[in-house]
């Protein structure tokens, strides 16, 4: 699941996905103080333009160009840090992000390190907030095994006890599910870092 890997996916449609935040994201963010965001895995950028939208300064990250090509085209005046980068070599700032948002993004088991690379971003008092599909959804299909990625009860082990764990629970999805996919429950962890 290299860049080109997911600039083929994104090239086989106009728009891959639906242009609207993650149900998760609205729900679990509406309530924070605005301050400076990093989006992983941003895709196509409907988290990071609802974010900005809000006053949020938003540093999106992502390894296809294709995507955030499209994304900085749906920008308008949104000021937007759109970076291509391979998250699992990326170093982000450290202590910097108020709110560190990972929804569905995969980030696979062999990026040990990077996990914590993407944890330290977290500002003291900033926000940990993780989404994935509840993986009795995603049967293993093709290559693509779910189970080689990251989950969030696993993302919640490594936290310790600078941290503290404001959500973790597997719920119904609030957003119609992706086109194609039989998505019915997401499953989320929200975490604070403590200052
Ligand atoms: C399922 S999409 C989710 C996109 C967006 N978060 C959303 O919910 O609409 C996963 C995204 O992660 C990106 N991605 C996958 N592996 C990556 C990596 N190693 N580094 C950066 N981005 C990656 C893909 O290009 C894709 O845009």
């Amino acid at each position: 699941m290299d860049q080109q890997f997911w600039d083929d996916r994104y090239g086989t449609k106009d728009r891959l996905w639906s242009g609207a935040p993650n149900g998760v994201l609205v729900v679990e963010a509406a309530d924070l103080p605005p301050g400076q965001a990093l989006d992983l895995g941003c895709g196509e950028g409907a988290d990071a333009l609802w974010l900005a939208g809000r006053g949020w300064l938003v540093t999106a990250v992502d390894i296809s160009q294709v995507a955030l090509e499209r994304a900085a085209a749906m920008a308008g005046d949104a000021k937007v840090s759109w970076t291509q980068a391979d998250l699992t070599t990326f170093t982000p700032p450290a202590g910097s992000f108020d709110l560190v948002s990972a929804l569905y993004f995969p980030l696979p088991r062999t990026a040990d390190k990077a996990l914590d690379r993407l944890l330290a971003a977290v500002a003291p008092g900033g926000t940990l907030l993780v989404g994935s599909h509840d993986l009795a959804d995603v049967p293993p299909h093709g290559e693509f095994d779910p189970h080689d990625f990251y989950q969030p009860d696993e993302i919640a082990e490594r936290l310790d006890d600078t941290w503290t764990v404001l959500v973790k629970e597997t719920r119904p999805r609030v957003s119609a599910a992706p086109p194609g996919t039989e998505h019915v429950n997401d499953v989320v962890l929200k975490a604070r870092k403590k200052v």
